[in-house]
C-alpha cells in the first residue's frame, strides 16, 4: 500500500538507488499501457518526486517487457465513447498534464529508459523526456494507423520535432516497427545500448548530469525547450533573462567557484571536465 505522501504503489512504481528514482509504469500484465488512473498517479508521482530529496534524477521505465504500449485501448478509449464530452476531454486534459507539461517541464533532469515495447501514446512522454537511452532490443512503432486513428495527445509532434518530416512521415503512414539502433539513428533516443547494458548506462548518464548545477540545468533544458518557438531577438532576450534568473536562484557559487578553479587555481579545465563543487 502507498503512503500519503507516496502516490505510487499501484500503476506506477518507484525505486530510490544512488539518488536516482526509477520510475516505471507498473501495468506488466497491460503492457503498461496508460489507463486515466495511470495518468492521474504518474502525475501525482512524478509531483511528489519533485520535492523529494532522495532523488536528483528521474528515470521512466517500465516493468516486465514493455516501456509502454500506448494509451490503453479499453479504459481510456472504448470504455469512455459513451461518456459526456467533458469527461472525455477531462481524461486527455490528465494525460497532458504529465506527458505534456509536468515531464516535459520537469524541476529534476529526466532519463526515459527504454527497455521494451513503445506503442502510439508512448511516444509523447518518451519525447518529454530530456534525454532517452533504449535497449537495442526495444520496439517502437507509431501503431495508430494500423487500428484506425492519427497519432493524438500531441504525438504527432513529439515526432515532427524528433524524428525529421521524413522518418515521422514514414512511420506515421505504415504503421511500421522500429527498433532501438534506428531509433538512434532517427534522434528519437540519445543512444540505443545492448538490452544488459541499458541499466549502466542509464546510471552512469544520471550521475554525470548529478555533478552540473541543479538550478542552472533546469533552466538550460527548460530554456533549450521553449526557445525553438520564438525568433531569434526574443530568445536572446529570454535566455538572458533566464541565465540571470537561474543564476539569483542558485547563489551563483557554482560559477563562481568554477572560475575562480579555472582562471586563479589552474586546477580544472571546463572545457573538459565539471566544476566539483564539494559540497
Ligand atoms: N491498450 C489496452 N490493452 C493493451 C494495450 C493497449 N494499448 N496493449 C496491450 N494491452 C493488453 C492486451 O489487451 C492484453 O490484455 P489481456 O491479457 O487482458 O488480453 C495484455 O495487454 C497483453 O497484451 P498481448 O497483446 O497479449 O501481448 P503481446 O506480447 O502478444 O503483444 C503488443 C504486445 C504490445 C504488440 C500488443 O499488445 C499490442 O499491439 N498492443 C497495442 C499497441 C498499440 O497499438 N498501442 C497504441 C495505443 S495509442
Amino acid at each position: 500500500m502507498s503512503k500519503p505522501n507516496e502516490p505510487w504503489g499501484n500503476t506506477v512504481d518507484v525505486e530510490f538507488e544512488e539518488q536516482i528514482a526509477f520510475v516505471y509504469f507498473n501495468r506488466p500484465d497491460k503492457k503498461n499501457c496508460m489507463s486515466p488512473t495511470l495518468n492521474r498517479e504518474m502525475y501525482a508521482t512524478l509531483h511528489a518526486l519533485e520535492l523529494d530529496d532522495r532523488c536528483k534524477v528521474i528515470v521512466l521505465t517500465g516493468r516486465g517487457a514493455a516501456w509502454s504500449a500506448g494509451m490503453d485501448l479499453k479504459e481510456y478509449f472504448r470504455e469512455t465513447d459513451n461518456e459526456s464530452d467533458n469527461f472525455k476531454m477531462r481524461i486527455r486534459e490528465e494525460a497532458a498534464a504529465w506527458q505534456q507539461v509536468k515531464l516535459r517541464y520537469y524541476g529534476k533532469p529526466t532519463i526515459a529508459m527504454v527497455n521494451g515495447w513503445v506503442f502510439g501514446g508512448g511516444f509523447t512522454p518518451l519525447t518529454s523526456c530530456d534525454l532517452a537511452i533504449s535497449s537495442d532490443d526495444a520496439t517502437y512503432g507509431l501503431s495508430e494507423i494500423n487500428w484506425g486513428i492519427l497519432p493524438g495527445g500531441n504525438v504527432t509532434k513529439s515526432v515532427a520535432d524528433t524524428m525529421g518530416q521524413r522518418n515521422a512521415l514514414y512511420y506515421i503512414m505504415t504503421g511500421e516497427t522500429f527498433k532501438g539502433p534506428r531509433a538512434a539513428e532517427m534522434g528519437l533516443v540519445n543512444e540505443s545500448v545492448p538490452h544488459d547494458k541499458l541499466k549502466e548506462r542509464t546510471v552512469e548518464l544520471a550521475k554525470e548530469l548529478m555533478k552540473k548545477d541543479p538550478v542552472v540545468l533546469r533552466s538550460a533544458k527548460e530554456v533549450f525547450k521553449r526557445v525553438r518557438y520564438m525568433d531569434y531577438e526574443t530568445a536572446n532576450d529570454y535566455i538572458y533573462a533566464k541565465s540571470d534568473g537561474s543564476l539569483h536562484r542558485s547563489g551563483g557559487e557554482f560559477r563562481s567557484g568554477a572560475m575562480k578553479a579555472f582562471l586563479d587555481d589552474k586546477e580544472l579545465k571546463p572545457g573538459l571536465d565539471t566544476y566539483d563543487k564539494k559540497d
